[in-house]
């Protein structure tokens, strides 16, 4: 394992135990905009995870969701996501992790997730496959959009949600169901470990997502937008999947938009 890969899943571990451990406290819960949640829980895992990374590699740049990071200067960027499912976390729905990805130049090339309240860890470089506690993960062999388990999200401030409670409703009909766990970082985890065949949001940060989409690729999925394009770091929409079932999606994606477009 490279060095930024071994100290990516040590501090994602730290953090996640600290945020496991005052979970067990009444949580200080503020408001960054409404709906839009942040607790003392996220701000110590992100005050943690910026002070190791910048002991471990000085020069790296960090962007860290809670501004805590030092966004420009270097090739190599972490994208930190202190505690991903803020809001679980407030609520005490046990469906929360830690996400923290290396990209050079935009391209993500390690990340480590680490969901707490289940001990898992997932780890992946680039070319070198993607892992869940040690054991090498594989996206899902299913062709069928009508067998699939797919997931999504909607964030906390976006004023778009029209547009994906459309996509849930159709994709409910078409398929055997969707999740909305409420952790985007979880739910790329979950594709890459077959659990999931997709998953797909409109509005997603890059500390969101530049982890759990490597666990993805390197699980043998794909990862696009919604019309089927190339996936950036720093676009908004993903469409995440085990491949076989990407195209059907698009499709039903693309229709959609085709009719709203229509309508207004
Ligand atoms: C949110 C979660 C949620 C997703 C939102 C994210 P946070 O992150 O990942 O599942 O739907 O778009 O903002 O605020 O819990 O770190
Ligand atoms: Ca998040
Ligand atoms: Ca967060």
């Amino acid at each position: 394992m490279p060095e930024y890969l071994e100290v990516a899943v040590e501090i994602a571990r730290e953090a996640g135990a600290l945020i496991g451990q005052l979970a067990q406290r009444p949580r200080e819960i503020a408001y960054k905009r409404p709906s839009d949640l942040v607790t003392d829980a996220d701000r110590r895992s992100e005050a943690l995870i910026v002070e190791r990374l910048h002991s471990h590699f000085p020069k790296h740049a960090i962007v860290a969701e809670e501004g805590g990071g030092q966004p420009t200067g270097s090739d190599y960027c972490w994208y930190v996501d202190p505690l991903d499912g803020t809001t679980n976390y407030a609520h005490g729905f046990p469906v929360y992790c830690v996400s923290l990805g290396l990209a050079c130049r935009d391209e993500v090339i390690a990340g480590a997730v680490y969901d707490p309240t289940r001990d898992e860890l997932y780890a992946a470089e680039r070319g070198a496959g993607a892992y869940l506690n040690h054991k090498r993960l594989a996206v899902s062999k299913t062709s069928a959009l009508s067998e699939s388990l797919l997931a999504t999200g909607f964030p906390p401030f976006a004023a778009d949600h029209e547009t994906n409670i459309g996509f849930f409703f159709r994709l409910t009909q078409l398929s055997h169901g969707i999740r909305r766990a409420g952790s985007a970082a979880l739910d790329l985890c979950s594709v890459a470990a077959g659990r999931f065949e997709g998953f797909w949001e409109l509005k997603l940060n890059s500390w969101d997502k530049a982890a759990g989409t490597l666990m993805v690729t390197e699980a043998g999925g794909k990862v696009t937008d919604l019309a089927g394009r190339p996936f950036g770091l720093l676009a908004e929409e993903i469409f995440a999947s085990n491949g076989h079932i990407h195209d059907q999606a698009v499709q039903i994606f693309s229709e959609m938009l085709a009719q709203r477009v229509q309508r207004a």
